[in-house]
């Protein structure tokens, strides 16, 4: 992706929530610029645990096709006994047709839910043991704690308000239909580096080509900004 276009994909999240009158955490609006003059020493947790914006394709070349722009509001570690919070909280644009491809999480449970705009499209399967899709045993989730039977693979259709319970092996790919959706993230601790398991193998974080200046960083390149 190119970095014209990352700046460009931020800037339209800062609007949409604004629209949606949702305001970020103060590190959300922090530019790259002035990450380089703020007093870092305090702004550690944020660097530690990667969190702030997130802007991937999963190696698609097709943002828009397959893709997500993400910021993490908090989380904990699996590793660093400083950090031992439990939980984790995500934000995820999604765009009108745009897909997160199927995958699960060895340890992460994890509810999705749709926060605003269109519908939370959302398709889930077990993992078999070979970590394969299960296209045979039912998908039971938790709608809004409403205990549902979905045949694997049956699209959930969450409008705004509502969520599901996604436990550890359970494949899930999600879109937006009928508008851009605001959707949320509240799970156990997050580890991006490795408990996503793609079940076509796509790189969880996109190659950057630096065409024009860098207006925000994103959580896995802050060794770009700090001193
Ligand atoms: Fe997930």
């Amino acid at each position: 992706m190119k970095r014209s276009f990352i700046n460009k994909i931020v800037d339209d999240a800062i609007e949409f929530s604004k629209s949606l009158n949702m305001t970020l955490p103060k590190f959300a609006y922090i530019s790259a610029d002035d990450w380089k003059k703020a007093d870092q020493e305090s702004w550690v947790e944020v660097f530690d645990l990667e969190l702030g914006w997130d802007v991937t394709d999963y190696g698609s070349d097709d943002f828009y096709k397959s893709g997500t722009c993400l910021f993490t509001l908090r989380n904990g570690s699996v590793t660093d006994p400083r950090y031992d919070k439990p939980y984790a909280e995500k934000m995820m644009i999604i765009e009108d047709g745009q897909v997160l491809p199927y995958h699960f999480h060895t340890f992460k449970m994890e509810d999705i839910l749709n926060r605003g705009g269109g519908e939370l499209c959302i398709k889930c399967y077990w993992a078999t043991e070979d970590n394969h899709l299960d296209t045979e045993r039912p998908v039971e989730l938790c709608v809004d704690s409403q205990k549902i039977v979905f045949k694997p693979g049956e699209v959930i259709r969450l409008l705004p308000g509502s969520g599901v319970t996604l436990p550890p092996r359970m494949y899930h790919s999600f879109w937006a239909e009928n508008g851009k959706v605001m959707s949320w993230e509240v799970s156990k601790v997050n580890d991006d580096h490795n408990d996503n398991h793609y079940l076509k193998g796509c790189p969880r974080f996109s190659e950057i080509e630096e065409d024009v200046p860098m207006k925000w960083c994103l959580c896995n390149e802050y060794d770009k900004v700090r001193k």
